[in-house]
């Protein structure tokens, strides 16, 4: 199921997401006695980290819980294109959120090696009887393309009969080239996702994505939802159409 909520400002859209994210990670420990978790990247969810770091650090047993990142630039963790390397130290740099679990691409070889690594690392969490990881939260950015993790529109290799859980890409239409993200396939049995539907120069894309559907951001949300899960749009005033 999808549902589209109205928030006024991108804070608030933030402070909604790291409350929920609380909720959510909470009773997936009470339930599965670990939550996992998936990251996203860009300075929406960057706003929702902070607000958990400030008010929540102490809401959670945070070694129960493993951190996934989404999609991640094929650069060391130092570069200030690594996703993991922007967000973790903030997420994680506190000595209770500290205790989490964190998968960590590892993507100084390259694309492909990087793939290859977190594929089998992902594949991991993949349960018996399971096709795809049990995800309980999925954090989802949107780019002004309508791109979600690092699967752009028209790219050739988002490609939604994936056997794989991550890709390579290469020839990213957004700098850097050379990324890894998670497929459609890897999120289709995931628990909750929230999509960060926030700024003006969102507008059109997310137009198009509730209407016609073929956007990245809209395809993934489908898959989420066939997979059986609450997918959440979050929109600010200004990326509301
Ligand atoms: C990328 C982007 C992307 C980001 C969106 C939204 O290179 O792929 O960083 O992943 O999440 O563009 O970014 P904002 O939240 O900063 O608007």
């Amino acid at each position: 199921m999808a549902s589209i909520e109205k928030y006024e400002t991108s804070a608030d859209v933030a402070a909604e997401a790291a409350r929920s994210a609380i909720t959510v990670l909470k009773q997936a420990i009470d339930t599965f006695g670990e939550a996992r978790w998936v990251l996203a990247g860009g300075s929406s969810p960057m706003a929702a980290y902070k607000i958990i770091v400030a008010d929540y650090a102490d809401a959670l047993d945070w070694s129960k819980v493993v951190a996934v990142i989404g999609d991640e630039r094929a650069v060391g963790v130092e570069s200030p294109d690594s996703n993991w390397g922007q967000v973790t130290p903030l997420l994680f740099g506190t000595p209770t959120t500290g205790a989490v679990r964190g998968l960590r691409p590892v993507t100084e070889q390259g694309a492909e090696i990087a793939a290859t690594r977190y594929n089998a690392e992902i594949g991991a969490l993949v349960g018996p009887g399971e096709t795809a990881p049990r995800f309980d939260l999925v954090w989802l950015g949107v780019g002004e393309d309508g791109h979600t993790l690092s699967l752009f529109p028209g790219h050739p290799e988002f490609n939604e009969a994936d056997e794989d859980l991550v890709v390579p890409i290469h020839n990213s239409p957004k700098p850097p080239s050379d990324r890894i993200t998670l497929t459609t396939k890897s999120l289709t049995n995931t628990g909750n996702a929230v999509i960060f539907a926030t700024g003006a120069g969102k507008k059109d894309a997310l137009a198009l994505a509730l209407g016609e559907k073929t956007l990245p951001i809209a395809r993934v949300s489908s898959v989420l939802e066939s997979g059986g899960a609450e997918v959440r749009w979050l929109f600010d005033a200004a990326a509301a159409s």
